[in-house]
């Protein structure tokens, strides 16, 4: 257990409030347990308990305090922040951090319970998991869900054939082609709850481990590990996945997401589209393509899906979650022939996930043209969102670098160095839900690990925009301190 001394500010000794610690020395024990910030919060917790600390005694301004225990400044000021909300301290402009009027001592064993994380309300959603909710296209969908049940044969009500129905397949071939490059016949097809859901039954198929980008979804990493595949992580660089660190894996697939990496946002290049087809060719190896969000890009044509480059090579995957809604649970797979009947063969005799209306309702809606217009309103849309958060950042956090915006739902925001926890705290206060980046890495990823904030800006509803870029300025660390 260390004891620290810490002397609060000379200029307030002199001024000192009757019964204030002001000017005395404030004696702090720091247990050794735990993280800083807990300690210090625990020590500050215990002198006001014991009546060391008396209601309305100004603290140390947390630069002070941090400067002379050695502590980072980030550290003491979150210490700080959480004792105002736990109503410990109170803190008002002009008047420093004060021990709070009402600091009532708890029961003595409370603050010795392991500390849960506080619960938050979410004011401000901006996770990078969903797209605008508010933008389903219902009327549209219903116009397609009539039809698609007026015209369906009376085979469509009996039990679904787990390949998907053929009007689906059919529907999809034509659109992928003309839209993302991927070169599909219907019978290459499987319809699937999603990529998840497509993801898993490779996980029955394949073998050996699989390559995956450093930064990606842990939950996609589990499902292939659940499947008894060992994950092997390729550095991500400016130019996409490290196709050239493949060999050395030892890998048989490789899990890519080429259109907009994700998390950290930038295509694969065409030199790397073409060295992993040449790996794939000459190992015998597997692309798995997941192309989540490839319809939205904003500044310039689609990238194209490399399926195109070699259909026996690759698997392509697809999925409406982006697109239409995550509620949806549909998506497809587009299948080096080779695959087809393993992969129906994992999914069952008879099809348990993808509900064969909703199946035909997206066939209707995607023929007629509903799809092509959501989507082409739904680029102007997310590109206005995007736009405004460049700009909101540009104008009120300059020193905050904003990636991997030129595609997708969600864009990157630099963090200097360790400020990744302390920025997701602070946003929490400001009662924001969001991802930092750490989370998407693999554990085993010999890349440094990067501080950053993983953005979705597709997620709140329009009038609630605004409020959560607002919010999200607050929560973001300030310019670094130039000398001089
Ligand atoms: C990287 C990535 N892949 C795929 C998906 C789609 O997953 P699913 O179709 O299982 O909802 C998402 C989320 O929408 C994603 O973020």
């Amino acid at each position: 257990m260390a004891e620290i001394w810490v002397n609060p500010p000379e200029p307030d000794a002199a001024r000192a409030e009757p019964g204030q610690a002001a000017g005395a020395d404030l004696h702090l024990e720091l247990s050794g347990e735990g993280s800083l910030r807990s300690q210090l919060m625990h020590a500050l917790r215990e002198a006001i308990r014991s009546g060391r600390l008396a209601p309305g005694t100004r603290l140390p301004p947390y630069r002070t305090l941090a400067h002379d225990l050695g502590i980072a400044r980030n550290t003491a000021a979150d210490a700080y922040a959480e004792l105002v909300e736990e109503g410990w301290l109170s803190a008002r402009q002009g008047s420093g951090t004060r021990v709070a009027r009402r600091a009532t001592p708890l029961p003595p064993d409370r603050s010795r319970r392991p500390q849960r994380p506080v619960r938050r309300r979410v004011q401000h959603d901006l996770m990078p998991s969903s797209p605008d909710a508010a933008t389903f296209p219902r009327a549209a969908w219903l116009t397609s869900a009539r039809r698609a049940v007026a015209a369906a044969p009376n085979d469509a009500f009996g039990v679904g054939d787990p390949r998907g129905r053929a009007e689906l397949r059919e529907t999809l071939a034509e659109y992928l082609a003309r839209a993302r490059g991927v070169r599909a016949e219907p019978d290459r097809i499987v319809i699937c709850s999603g990529f998840a859901h497509g993801l898993t039954l490779l996980g029955d198929v394949l073998d050996g481990p699989v390559a995956v980008e450093s930064y990606g979804l842990e939950f996609h990493r589990g499902l292939l590990e659940e499947a008894g595949l060992r994950t092997v992580p390729l550095t991500v660089d400016s130019r996409g996945a490290r196709i050239d660190e493949l060999p050395g894996t030892g890998a048989e697939a490789v899990l890519l997401t080429p259109a907009h990496q994700f998390p950290t946002g930038g295509p694969l290049y065409p030199e790397r589209r073409a060295a992993v087809i040449d790996w794939a060719r000459s190992r015998g190896g597997l692309l798995v393509e997941d192309d989540y969000d490839g319809e939205f890009r904003y500044d310039r044509q689609p990238v194209g899906a490399v399926q195109g480059l070699d259909p026996d090579r690759v698997v392509y995957l697809g999925s409406t979650s982006k697109s239409l809604s995550p509620a949806l649970r549909l998506g497809w797979m587009v299948l080096p022939g080779r695959l087809v009947d393993d992969i129906v063969a994992a999914k069952g005799p008879r099809e348990l996930w993808s509900g064969v209306l909703d199946q035909l309702s997206l066939a209707d809606f995607i023929a007629r043209g509903a799809y092509d217009r959501h989507l082409r309103r739904m680029r102007q849309h997310y590109r206005r969102r995007r736009d405004l958060l460049v700009g909101t950042l540009a104008q009120r956090a300059p020193h905050i670098e904003v990636s991997g915006i030129a595609a997708g739902l969600h864009a990157v925001l630099e963090l200097p160095e360790h400020t990744e926890d302390a920025t997701l705290r602070a946003a929490r206060r400001q009662g924001l839900a969001l991802d930092g980046l750490r989370p998407y890495r693999h554990p085993d990823s010999t890349m440094p690990p990067r501080d950053g904030l993983v953005i979705g800006y597709g997620t709140p509803p329009d009038h609630a925009f605004a409020a959560a870029l607002d919010a999200l300025c607050l929560a973001l660390p300030d310019p670094p301190e130039h000398d001089g």
